[in-house]
């Protein structure tokens, strides 16, 4: 299916949101951000998934991440959501904005909309769609879920802990990676450059074909 994905620039929106009228580039300015969309206010999933966020959020502006939620009621019905988010999750603050899309065309121009569900009128509602953007303003990663699955906070602080580290050394993170586990050296990177970039030193697995392609390295 055609759609916004993982290296496309994020359109030139002007969104309304529960803190005003957002200009989304602008938004993102020289951060990250993680952009998520919520099937609709006043949901059980969504209202787990808002709070979690919000007490998250420190954790992600630790690492230099700002929020931005999306659901497709109007700002005035967010704003009457936020305070079932914040009792129910412990009173942690609903601190960023949420985007309004009560026509919705943003989930259509955000790759955003969950074919299957329909809300009782009979239109499309948004999936569980999370994109992280980069200060590029290209999108980096996406999750796509549907309404009936709740996604996990700690994947996304995982992943986007992979995503930096990507973006700054020629490194990936292979399969279970946590921070503080080995990663692996990027295919692009020769046997020659790889003592220069990794003076700590690294280990190659022998593998049946011979060919020395997994090679780990510590300390990343
Ligand atoms: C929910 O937020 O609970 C939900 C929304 C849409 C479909 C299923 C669950």
């Amino acid at each position: 299916m055609p759609g916004l994905t993982i290296g496309d620039e994020i359109p030139k929106l002007r969104v309304e949101t529960t803190h005003g009228t957002i200009n989304l580039h602008d938004y993102v300015g020289d951060s990250y951000v993680i952009l998520f969309s919520h099937p609709g206010d006043f949901t059980p999933v969504c209202t787990t998934e808002l709070g979690m966020m919000a007490a998250y959020a420190g954790k992600f502006a630790e690492r230099g991440v700002k929020l931005i939620g999306l659901s497709c009621d109007d700002v005035e019905s967010h704003k009457k959501w936020i305070k079932d988010i914040e009792s129910y999750n412990g009173g942690h603050k609903v601190n960023y904005p949420i985007i309004a899309d009560p026509d919705r065309k943003l989930i259509k121009q955000l790759n955003m909309v969950d074919p299957d569900e329909k809300d009782p009128s009979g239109n499309n509602v948004p999936s569980r769609a999370l994109h992280i953007v980069g200060p590029d303003k290209k999108i980096k990663l996406s999750f796509l879920y549907p309404g009936s699955t709740g996604r996990n906070m700690e994947e996304v602080v995982r992943v986007l802990e992979s995503l930096k580290r990507a973006a700054e050394h020629k490194i990936a993170t292979p399969v279970n990676w946590k921070p503080g586990d080995a990663v692996v050296i990027a295919p692009s990177v020769s046997s020659n450059e790889t003592k220069k970039m990794f003076p700590q030193g690294f280990t190659t697995a022998e593998l049946p074909s011979g060919k020395e392609y997994l090679r780990f390295v510590e300390g990343v």
